[in-house]
């Protein structure tokens, strides 16, 4: 039986980029597959976080994951903090993970920068948490977007390492799940780069929790060129904000690239920019609503996942079982 395990950073002002990169394809999972979804506020403060903001991004992720469709009775929706198995797991696997395979990370590197003296050391063990958020429960699938396979690879060797290291076969060995074309949604002010929360202009993105009008309007504002539409995606070389613009609305309306290119082709931008806008209202407006009820009322939702807390902590307790006997700890 495959089991799906994925985590979600708790950011305040969740984006168009995230929803159409994760949150939406975990709605098509839970359909499929016994699925665990996690809002990683322990991977949040490998960065600095002030405390009322992360508590309150916790809740806000958490109910956009609601939002978007995903159903917490048929799924398992929680906060990583409030399963301790997952800190617990960790420490092992920063014991069997080499120093080596984590200086080669690339995320790491880039996090840091060029103070990485002065990085925290959750920053560098980052991976292992990942890892032990996985195999913690024995999943078999992780959704991945190509920022994090080089994580997944790495879950796969401590696995290994560890069933190799303790003579066992604890753990299984993890597969990715590529979903079709990713969609890289990217900035609307600079179709290079990715459309991200900590981008110093508003404009660059589409918030969850922008009104129609927002929306509109940084659509209408959105970069463009000179030309008409392209006719094919063989005519993006060089257009990024044209193939942007047009990925992102194929991803909106659930259709072909391909086919928007022959629908739009040749017509100018402000034609094409008004239909994008009514997609992206047609999509986000709905979610919007619902965060907004959902954050109304914190005790609600802190019920539900408590409620999921505590079944990920009853999946969990037989793996850490077997981990501790592994390991030679004396039971918990
Ligand atoms: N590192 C992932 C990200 O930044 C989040 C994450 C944490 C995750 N634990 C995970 C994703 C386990 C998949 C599986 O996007």
């Amino acid at each position: 039986m495959a089991r799906i395990f994925s985590g979600i950073q708790p950011t305040g002002h969740l984006h168009l980029g995230n929803y159409l990169g994760a949150i939406r394809n975990w709605v098509r999972l839970q359909q499929d597959f016994e699925c665990l979804f996690c809002v990683v506020d322990m991977h949040a403060i490998t960065l600095w976080q002030e405390p009322q903001a992360l508590a309150r991004a916790t809740r806000e992720t958490a109910a956009a994951v609601l939002a978007a469709g995903i159903d917490p009775h048929a799924n398992i929706l929680f906060v990583q903090s409030a399963v301790p198995g997952h800190a617990q797991l960790a420490w092992i696997f920063n014991c069997v993970a080499r120093i080596g395979w984590l200086s080669r990370m690339t995320q790491f590197k880039e996090k840091a920068g060029k103070h990485r003296e002065n990085a925290s050391v959750g920053l560098y063990a980052y991976p292992n948490l990942m890892a032990a958020d996985i195999l913690l429960y024995k999943a078999t699938h992780v959704p991945v977007g190509e920022d994090q396979k080089q994580h997944l690879e790495l879950t796969r060797d401590i696995a290994q390492k560890f069933n190799n290291d303790f003579g066992v076969t604890v753990f299984p060995v993890v597969e990715p799940l590529i979903l079709g074309p990713a969609t890289r949604i990217m900035s609307l002010r600079d179709g290079t780069k990715k459309m991200s929360k900590s981008d110093a202009s508003d404009f660059s993105r589409i918030n969850l929790t922008d009104t129609a009008d927002d929306i509109a309007l940084k659509v209408r504002k959105a970069k463009t060129d000179p030309a008409p539409l392209p006719e094919t995606p063989a005519q993006f070389d060089g257009r990024p904000e044209a193939a942007n613009l047009i990925s992102i609305y194929a991803a909106l309306a659930d259709q072909e690239v391909e086919r928007v290119c022959a629908r739009f082709g040749g017509r100018p931008f402000s034609d094409f920019k008004q239909e994008l806008a009514d997609a992206a209202v047609a999509v986000l407006a709905p979610i919007t609503t619902e965060v907004n009820r959902l954050m109304a009322d914190p005790a609600a939702l802190d019920r539900i996942l408590k409620d999921g807390a505590e079944r990920a902590r009853a999946l969990a307790a037989p793996v850490l079982e077997e981990v501790y006997r592994a390991v030679g700890f004396l039971d918990a």
